[in-house]
């Protein structure tokens, strides 16, 4: 049973600046609901209920919002809005979170080895909540811990994407298992679409086996001078041991305008149809 999911949200999220100056890009709400919520519900849903933050300066934001509100809560208790609240009370109920900080911005690998102290040494997932993730049936974040289930290691979700757009992305190259996994052979981070060894790739959704910490310790600062998650991820890969899945559902890439729109003309015409 995976328990823990990890939420790297330091990042700056400078393609939301202004609306980021001074809140957290993953408090943008998608309707009524923040990014971070969504990817807090998808963890919740796959069974992990230890919750855990790797922050920064400026998301003190992130840990009021999974907390009680007691002047709020008592000013609409009893009223119709009461239900609003209802996703996030059951939340704060039941899981628990913890948080520690970034002192500085060095990469996705940094941010997640930062969480170790939280995290400790079992396997566990990771959500980056600006990959917005409907999945099909199931949430794509149980979908994976069932894979991993059955192959024991590390696990990367993957979907195809236009050549010219393989530059913003891990990319995975492998042996095809079945329909939807894929063993990882060779990654590599933000190739150039010439360079790319596919157009498959790595979106934020993660399960990590916890030797992942010591190769990120011992991984030198890769492409633009961060701490490439993929960098370690190859280690791994080079011993058999990270599977590429398929996701059942969609992605929404909400860290950019364009995805972020697209989240919301579709939650929003879900929620016209569900009228
Ligand atoms: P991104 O590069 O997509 O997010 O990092 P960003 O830096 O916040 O956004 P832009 O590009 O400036 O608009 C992917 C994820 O990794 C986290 C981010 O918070 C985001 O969830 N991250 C990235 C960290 O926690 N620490 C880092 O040093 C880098």
């Amino acid at each position: 049973m995976i328990m823990k999911c990890l939420f790297p949200v330091a990042g700056y999220g400078t393609r939301f600046l202004p609306a980021t100056k001074a809140q957290p890009k993953e408090m943008l709400p998608i309707l009524t609901k923040p990014l971070i919520q969504y990817g807090v519900e998808e963890a919740f849903a796959a069974g992990m209920k230890n919750i855990a933050f790797v922050t920064g300066r400026t998301k003190r934001a992130i840990e009021d919002h999974f907390d009680v509100t007691y002047e709020l809560e008592d000013q609409i208790s009893g009223t119709s809005k009461e239900s609003q609240l209802d996703d996030i009370r059951e939340l704060i109920a039941i899981c628990t979170f913890s948080y520690t900080r970034q002192a500085h911005m060095r990469g996705l690998g940094d941010a997640i080895l930062t969480g170790e102290t939280l995290i400790g040494d079992r396997p566990f997932g990771v959500i980056l909540a600006d990959d917005l993730c409907v999945g099909e049936p199931d949430g794509v974040m149980a979908q994976m811990v069932r894979v991993y289930e059955k192959y024991r290691c590390s696990i990367v979700a993957v979907e195809e994407v236009p050549i010219e757009d393989v530059g913003r992305y891990g990319v995975v190259k492998g042996r095809q298992l079945d329909d939807r996994n894929i063993l990882v052979e060779h990654m590599v981070e933000k190739p150039a679409p010439q360079d790319a060894p596919s157009n498959l790739a790595i979106i934020g959704r993660y399960i990590l086996t916890p030797d992942i910490f010591e190769i990120l310790r011992n991984t030198p600062p890769g492409k633009n001078g961060e701490v490439q998650l993929t960098d370690a991820l190859q280690i791994q890969a080079a011993n058999g041991k990270v599977i590429a899945y398929r996701f059942q559902g969609r992605r929404f890439d909400c860290g950019s305008v364009e995805g972020f729109v697209a989240a919301t003309n579709f939650f929003f015409s879900c929620r016209k149809d569900a009228r």
